[in-house]
This record gives structure tokens, sequence and C-alpha cells, in this order.
């Protein structure tokens, strides 16, 4: 065992017990409890234990997944997991996983990974479609929203920084820039303003309106107040699908703002981007063609595995203009039709992750997506009903899209964090908090395949037998 490759017999036995592994996973997911129990003792000896020397057998790394991982992982495929915005795989991204590792392409320079680039710029072509930007546009897949903003609103920065971008950066000097968001934005932009230099203060929070979509009256009069007051407005963050409750700012609205002000329209719609896939919410997203870039999330409503985002940007130029560097060593040759995706992100080496989305894609269709999207849509439509039927909830917000906020009612805010506390530690279900405009209650978010009506009713009678028994 010094060469680190694997014999004829060594590949046989991995891949029986990898395919062991994933059918049994998938097979038994919705009988584990949704969130670990953590077992401390376990976790610190994993956590100490020594740099292995010599070799151990593959039934041994199996042993230990059975052993220690599974048990202490939190079941995200579990059909009661309704936390954050995480979605189930689907049945293909495990095997697409493995071909891309066995293949092992380097993803950055297209004359290593020539069929990669082909696939990558498929998937981006495909995505694009899907949300209605131009096929020129620029595009790269990421590892998720947050590089995906980040790689945007870096394009966004040096578009209005100009000429003296690359050499001089934010130290050339002139008024400070600003940009826009609403309050609801989530927290990824921040720190993507943070990592590029432009500091937090500058990402002005407008207020939402009670369908908690930006207030564009309040927009219009801080870009205006800005402009007064000697700054440099440059760019306005969409929120295509906001992380609490889904909203969808107005995006043609703040298309021809942006228009009409010169302004740099970035959509963060790593959420809700790819439900323009469903019809029932295409006419909310006519927008998102008009923006000068886009993030959105393969991860989620691809229900790829993690990791895999994506941005475009509307003038693939600008994208390359940020990003491309040409030293001797990478001799990177101009191809007629691959792209250097080097030169469209932060990094050189780069996963094959378009592969898992250009697999999904076509094994399951567009219209298998958009019944899901709707499925998922329907579900948290359920609960909303529910919630409002039932004297013992309140909704928080109004269900628009995939996720429902609400609060047990009659019951102040300690009580409610303690309620949802002990429904996530009886492992029944893994809903997350839930702030909106300063009322606290739980969040469910429907984004897993295996979830039913069923789930949903006996999640809902969960709290309320919680609630009775802490009153
Ligand atoms: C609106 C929004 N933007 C950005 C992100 C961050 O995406 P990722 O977790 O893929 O980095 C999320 C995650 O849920 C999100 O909901």
């Amino acid at each position: 065992m010094d060469d680190l490759l694997f014999s004829a017999e060594e590949h046989a036995e991995a891949a029986a017990l990898t395919s062991r592994f994933i059918a049994q996973y998938q097979d038994t997911v919705a009988s584990l409890p949704v969130h670990a129990t953590i077992d401390r003792a376990a976790v610190r000896a994993v956590l100490a234990s020594p740099l292995p020397d010599a070799p151990e057998s593959l039934a041994a790394l199996f042993d230990d997944l059975a052993a220690f991982v599974v048990p202490n992982a939190t079941h995200t495929s579990h059909p009661r997991f309704l936390s954050y915005v995480m979605p189930s795989p689907n049945g293909i991204s495990p095997y697409a996983e493995s071909v891309a590792a066995t293949l092992n392409q380097n993803c950055g320079l297209a004359k290593v990974a020539p069929s990669a680039a082909a696939v990558e710029q498929t998937v981006v072509r495909w995505l694009a479609e899907i949300v209605g930007m131009d096929a020129s546009c620029g595009g790269i897949i990421t590892s998720g929203g947050s590089v995906a903003n980040l790689v945007g609103l870096t394009v966004a920065r040096d578009h209005a920084l100009g000429d003296t971008a690359r050499t001089d950066g934010l130290q050339g000097g002139g008024a400070a820039l600003t940009l826009y968001a609403s309050d609801e934005v989530h927290s990824c932009n921040d720190k993507a303003v943070m990592q590029l230099g432009l500091g937090t203060k500058h990402l002005r929070k407008i207020p939402t309106d009670d369908a908690l979509q930006i207030r564009m009256d309040m927009l219009r009069e801080r870009v205006a107040k800005d402009r007064r007051d000697g700054f440099r407005p440059f760019c306005v963050i969409a929120s295509a699908g906001t992380v609490t409750t889904g909203a969808f700012d107005p995006l043609n609205e703040i298309a021809d703002f942006c228009a009409a002000e010169g302004l740099w329209m970035h959509v963060d719609g790593a959420y809700g981007a790819l439900s323009a896939m469903s019809e029932r919410f295409r006419s909310q997203l006519s927008g998102l063609g008009r923006a000068d870039s886009i993030s959105l999330d393969p991860h989620k409503f691809l229900f790829t595995s993690f990791e895999a985002g994506c941005v475009l940007v509307k003038n693939a130029a600008t994208l390359e203009e940020s990003f491309r560097v040409a030293p001797s060593y990478l001799a990177k040759d101009a191809d007629p039709d691959l792209v250097n995706f080097s030169d469209r992100g932060p990094q050189l080496s780069r996963g094959f992750k378009a592969l898992k989305i250009w697999w999904s894609l076509r094994y399951f269709g567009k219209t298998a997506y958009a019944a899901t999207v709707d499925r998922v849509a329907d579900l948290a439509q359920y609960m909303g009903q529910v919630a409002q039927d039932s004297p013992a909830f309140e909704l928080l917000s109004p269900v628009t899209f995939n996720c429902v906020c609400f609060r047990m009612s009659g019951m102040d805010d300690d009580a409610n964090r303690r309620v949802l506390r002990q429904l996530v530690d009886s492992g029944l279900a893994f809903l997350g908090p839930a702030n909106v405009k300063g009322r606290i209650g739980m969040r469910a978010c429907f984004m897993n395949l295996r979830t039913t009506r069923r789930d949903v009713d006996a999640i809902m009678s969960g709290l309320q037998r919680l609630a009775s028994h802490g009153a």
C-alpha cells in the first residue's frame, strides 16, 4: 500500500461499500433523528486522534462512518429538516461527485479541462436561460451564493472605479462609493462589502414595506441624499427571495431606477432566482434579465449536493476585466470555443462542480424541477393555512414563496424561543428562528424532496404539545 493507488480488488470493495452506503442512507434517513445528539466523548476522541502512520482497512473507514459520522450528523435530507435554505440533494448528485473526483479536472484552464469547460459553459448558458439573461452573458460556477455575490459585487465595484480599478483600487481616491439593499438582504452581502474594502456603513440598508420588499420611495430618497452629500452611489442589490420570508424585491422598478440613475443592478437570487423554472413565480422574476449581475444557487432549487452556486454578468468582458491575469507560467492560450474560468473568478484550481448541475438538469429535466418548485411552495401554503386556521399560531408574514414564518400565539418571545429549542432537541423536526420586523418566532423552509403534508401535521401538533407542556 505504498503507491496510493487502488488495485482491482480495492476498487471493487470501495465501490460496493460506497454504493451500499449511499442507497442505505437515502432509504433510512427519514427514520433517523433529524438533529444529532452530539456524543461529546466520541467527538473528543476524534479530535484527539493521532496522525495515522500505518494503513487502515476500507472496512474500518466505513465502520467509522456508521459509528461516528452518521450518528453525529444533522440529517439535512430528513423530511422534517426545514431550517435555513438547505435542500436535500437529488439522487444523481452523489454519483456525479464521485465521477468528477475520478476525472479530477482542474477547471481553471480550458486546455487542461476542455470537456469540463464546455460543460460549464453549457450549464451557465442554461442557467442564464432559466433566469432570462441573454446568452451572451458571462458566468461561472461558484461554491455558492456567498461567493457568487462577492464576484458580482467585485465586478460592480471595479466598473464604478473604472480604468484605475486594477492598479489603484480603492486607494485611488475619490468620494466614497455607496450601495443599496433592503434591510432584509442576506448577510453574505455585508461580508462581500467588507472583503471589497467598501465598508459596511456604505451599504445603505433601506427599510421594507409590509410585504418585506424594499421601499422604492426610500431608496430614491437615499440615493438623492447621498449624491447631494458627495457620495458616489454605484449599485443596488435587489433580493430575489429574501432569506427570512422569501420576499422578492420589485425587480423591474429597480431596473428602471438603476437605468435612470446609472447604477449597477446586482440581484441576490441565491435563494429564489431559479424558481423562475416554475410558471407560478416567473412573472415576479421578469425583471431578472435586466440585471447587470445575478447570483443563483444550484445547490438550492436544482437540489444538487453542496457546493454549487453561479454568478452571471450581463457583459462578459466586465467579468473578465476584474479577474483576468496572464502570468507566463499559466500559458493561457485563447481558444475559439472554450473559456478559461480562472479569468472569471478568484480561483485558479477549481473542481468540476458543473458536472452535477449538467447531469441533474439532463437526468431530471426542467419540467420535473418546475413541478418540484410548485410542490414545495404548496407545502408552505399548506403550513400557512394550518397556522392561520388554528388559534395556537400566528403568521409573522404572508406566505408567498416556500417558507413560513410564524409564532405560537399568546406566548412571549422567550417562550417562543423555548418551544423552538424543545422542538429541535426532541428530534421531531429542525426549524429555524425568525425575526420579522422585531417579532420573534420560527421559520420552516420547504426545500426537502421527502417532506409531505403528514410531516407538516406532525410538526404543528408537536409544537402545540410542547407549548401546552411549558405553559
Ligand atoms: C438570499 C440569500 N443569499 C445568499 C445566500 C448565501 O448562499 P450560500 O449559502 O450558497 O453561500 C443565501 C443562503 O441561504 C440566501 O438565502
